[in-house]
């Protein structure tokens, strides 16, 4: 069988679900462990956090006939998932788990996961085939058999702290000796793990420590009941307020951009700010916001695109702000295109960084690290 492996973005929820969906109630079953009703089903295709999870894809045809999801999340300061896998029960046992299993393996490796669990029955041979020969801890539960592969030997330079302050994730990485904090901020539909993965440990090598958050309603910030600008607003407020060590620079992408400005407008004690691919200061004008709500696909992003729009007065007057601005823009952004981040960059009477081949997502991105430059070339 000719297939191809693709890595699944947030508008292929409907997909993965029907993949889901189609497998018969014996794989349904081995997949979860549990009997999973449609809305259980539904409900954790939702939940799939697409910026921080490994999801890969499997396609004949163009058809989706495999998924693995890789659940990241953090543990003793170190990235670490949780794995599930499967294949369209009439294609199984053509070595096709085979190779999706050491696609995910290789990916978590580059995303420089440490360890991975999966837990599968006891009577699944094939799961256990596929766990054989790797560095692994089995544990047998009744039934179960819980395993832990081990990709990666903890670095201690990349570990980071996880906290919930009041309903907000941080993630914090403390550098030895540091010389100044930075506050990360993300933007419509991402979390603090977009910077968690390589900013927070690039910048604690240089001797920087930094903070990135998961505003309410993203990544594991549950959300408020009504989700606007102004709350979002609030948010970085807050944590600017809990914050021990107060950033001397505050780096925002996108809508994060925005917010950074908002932040800084009227605000003399933080001396510098970086706006990557943002929303310039007279904040998306209904004509530009269509193409953002449309890019977002997913439903989730859609939705808040829509919310953080409703949040008006949305704009910043650059006069108000005291902090030294450097303006980031992605040669290949669709969003917030270079001739926008060049407009942005003559507000703040300096000149745009337009890093080359890079789209709106540059920070989570092949070229995270042109970016990541740049800012610590700011902060000289
Ligand atoms: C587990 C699953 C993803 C494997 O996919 P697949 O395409 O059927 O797997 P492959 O054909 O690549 O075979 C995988 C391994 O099992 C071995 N295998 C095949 N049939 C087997 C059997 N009856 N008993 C034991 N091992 C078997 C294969 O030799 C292969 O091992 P190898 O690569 O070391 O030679 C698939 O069976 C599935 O979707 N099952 C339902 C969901 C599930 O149980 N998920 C696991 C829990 S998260």
């Amino acid at each position: 069988m000719n297939v191809e492996f693709s890595r699944l973005q947030a508008t292929t929820r409907p997909a993965v679900l029907a993949h889901l969906q189609i497998l018969s109630d014996e794989d349904r079953f081995t997949r979860f462990g549990l009997e999973m009703s449609e809305a259980a089903l539904a409900d954790y295709v939702d939940r799939i956090n697409f910026n921080r999870d490994i999801v890969i894809g499997v396609l004949y045809r163009g058809l989706l006939i495999g998924v693995v999801h890789i659940a990241v999340f953090q543990h003793e300061g170190h990235p670490c998932g949780e794995l599930g896998i499967s294949v369209d029960s009439f294609c199984q046992g053509k070595g096709i788990g085979r190779m999706l299993f050491d696609h995910a393996l290789e990916h978590a490796r580059r995303r420089k996961v440490n360890s991975l669990r999966i837990q599968y029955l006891r009577r699944n041979g094939r799961m256990a085939s596929l766990c054989r020969g790797l560095t692994t801890r089995f544990a047998q539960d009744g039934e179960e058999t819980s395993c832990q592969i081990q990709l990666a030997e903890a670095d201690p330079a990349a570990a980071c702290r996880y906290e919930m302050n009041d309903g907000i994730e941080l993630f914090h990485a403390d550098a030895v000796a540091a010389r100044a904090h930075v506050l990360f901020i993300h933007g419509v539909a991402g979390d603090g793990w977009q910077w968690r993965e390589n900013f927070l440990p690039y910048f604690a090598r240089h001797g920087l420590s930094s903070t990135a958050l998961s505003l309410r309603g993203h990544g594991g910030s549950p959300a408020r009941a009504n989700q606007t600008l102004r709350g979002y607003e609030e948010d970085v407020y807050h944590v600017l307020e809990q914050l021990a060590d107060k950033p001397v620079l505050i780096v925002g992408h996108s809508m994060g951009g925005f917010l950074t400005q908002r932040v800084l407008d009227g605000n003399q004690r933080i001396r510098k700010a970086s706006l990557i691919c943002s929303v310039p200061p007279w904040g998306l004008l209904p004509g530009t916001l269509e193409p953002v709500v449309e890019f977002m696909g997913d439903p989730l992003g859609k939705a808040i695109a829509l919310q953080a729009a409703e949040g008006k007065p949305a704009y910043v007057n650059p006069d108000n702000i005291s902090a030294q601005v450097q303006v980031i823009g992605g040669s290949r952004d669709r969003l917030i295109p270079p001739e926008v981040v060049a407009a942005t960059a003559r507000s703040y009477d300096t000149e745009a960084v337009i890093i080359e081949d890079a789209g709106h997502a540059v920070i989570s991105s092949s070229k995270w690290q042109a970016v990541a430059d740049q800012l610590l070339q700011h902060l000289r």
